[in-house]
């Protein structure tokens, strides 16, 4: 074992959320669209309507931007936007209904964004109208939706409600004047109270809170405030996500002044005094950066190893088909990705004619499906069994790391299986990094 320092600054490196494996950066720049045209019309066709199909909606406007974000997002307070983006979608997903045999069944619609709460209640029920038009929904279904603290109305949620959502997540990040004000994100208290009660009155069964650890001027003192008062509101599970600072990818965190953040030590601070605060508040920790109330469906599924990850992060369906529909969105057929152009330019350029906007992508070699299992495992259940058929590439790649993991205690390996440790949970994403053989190569 090293010096705490030492250990820190080993580990305050930025690691992949793996959300997918092979992670984005890997993928080729020009998918062979006719390819994945096949691939989706021939996994739609052998796929069955008891596992449905996963719909994940990017709606990418944001009435003020908020420095420190890392989404895709459009700043706008033009609500016209609305209408040419909901056609585009909709056209979007007429392209992918005629390459499927038969009416798909949903199990799943996540509104993802930027912020869906943009679009007026009237606008996301003929969104969601649309969608299910031509649809069956599954009898064990989940719609959910990102909304803003700021924006979400009782209308919103009424609509949305009627429509079958039960879950809302709120992006809350920090609740100190202080830190909203150094994130350019003022939201007070009184607003996400708001939200959250009338979430609930209408009908909402599970609302999460987005919390983040790491932004400019946060201190213990402050974050227990936040952990505190968003306690006090009771939301079924809470994100607790690490301050992703990349002010190369994302310019508008340049306006963040550096010396403002926490330095690696008083991040990971921030990190153990928040997770502690969480769990003797009644939470308990799933995977990476999720926490939820001991009889929440994700905190159960958990528990009995029935988590499954995607790009939406954790969830307890696994339909086998994430269609991702809007500018920048993902999909996933299991043995290939695919992401949407992430400007609005070219998606609205490809979607007008008549083509999909599909442009990155990858396929999976047979290789990347038995990593991505391990990497899927890691994060989910903690664990994963090694296949002696995969020795060679193991035991060149991936056993030199879990050999330095193991000597830090955060896993235990024996000859067919590694387990990660209580100490290694905090970790989950560098424990998955030993087995992305991308990076390491
Ligand atoms: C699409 S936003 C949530 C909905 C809505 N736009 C809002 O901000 O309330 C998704 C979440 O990503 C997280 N996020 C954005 N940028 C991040 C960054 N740089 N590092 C870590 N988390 C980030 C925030 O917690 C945010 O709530
Ligand atoms: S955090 Fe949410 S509201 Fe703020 S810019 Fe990002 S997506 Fe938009």
């Amino acid at each position: 074992m090293q010096a705490p320092s030492a250990f820190l600054q080993k580990y305050n490196r930025p690691v992949p959320r793996y959300t997918s494996y092979p992670t984005v950066p890997f993928w080729q720049d020009h998918l062979d669209i006719p390819r994945w045209k096949q691939l989706f019309r021939d996994r739609f066709a052998e796929s069955n309507n008891a596992d449905g199909i996963s719909l994940y909606i990017h709606l990418p406007f944001c009435e003020s931007l908020c420095i420190y974000c890392g989404c895709n997002k459009k700043i706008s307070t033009n609500h016209k936007v609305e209408e040419e983006y909901l056609q585009a979608v909709l056209k979007e997903w007429d392209t992918y209904v005629q390459l499927m045999e038969r009416p798909p069944v949903i199990r799943e619609i996540h509104l993802g964004g930027g912020t869906p709460t943009f679009f007026s209640p009237d606008n996301l029920r003929r969104l969601v109208s649309r969608l299910l038009e031509r649809s069956v929904v599954h009898t064990d279904h989940s719609l959910s939706i990102e909304g803003h603290p700021n924006n979400t109305t009782r209308e919103h949620l009424d609509t949305l409600f009627s429509l079958g959502f039960r879950r809302i997540s709120y992006g809350v990040q920090d609740l100190n004047r202080e830190v909203q004000e150094a994130i350019h994100r003022i939201q007070p208290f009184e607003y996400l109270r708001r939200a959250t009660a009338d979430a609930r009155a209408a009908g909402f069964t599970s609302v999460n809170f987005d919390l983040i650890y790491g932004l400019p001027l946060q201190t213990l003192p402050r974050l227990r405030h936040t952990i505190a008062s968003s306690l006090t509101l009771q939301p079924d599970r809470l994100a607790f996500y690490s301050y992703a600072h990349t002010p190369w990818l994302n310019c508008s965190q340049r306006l963040i002044d550096e010396k403002d953040l926490p330095s690696p030590s008083e991040k990971a601070a921030l990190y153990g005094a928040g997770k502690s605060w969480l769990i003797e508040g009644g939470y308990t920790n799933i995977g990476m950066d999720h926490f939820a109330l001991e009889n929440e469906e994700l905190c159960v599924a958990w528990k009995d190893n029935r988590l499954h990850r995607n790009f939406m992060g954790y969830t307890t369906q696994a339909s086998g088909i994430l269609l991702g529909l809007g500018v920048s969105a993902i999909s996933d057929l299991g043995s290939a990705f695919a992401q949407n152009d992430k400007t609005l330019g070219g998606y609205y350029r490809s979607i007008g004619e008549g083509k999909l906007a599909v442009k990155k992508g990858y396929f999976l070699s047979e290789e990347d499906k038995e990593f991505r299992r391990h990497i899927l495992d890691i994060a989910c259940k903690g664990s994963t069994v090694l296949d002696p058929a995969w020795t060679p590439v193991l035991e060149e790649w991936t056993l030199p790391q879990l050999r330095e993991l193991a000597a830090d205690g955060l896993v235990i390996i024996d000859e067919a299986s590694v387990a990660v440790t209580k100490a290694g949970r905090p970790f989950l994403r560098h424990i998955c990094k030993a087995f992305d053989l991308h990076l390491l190569r």
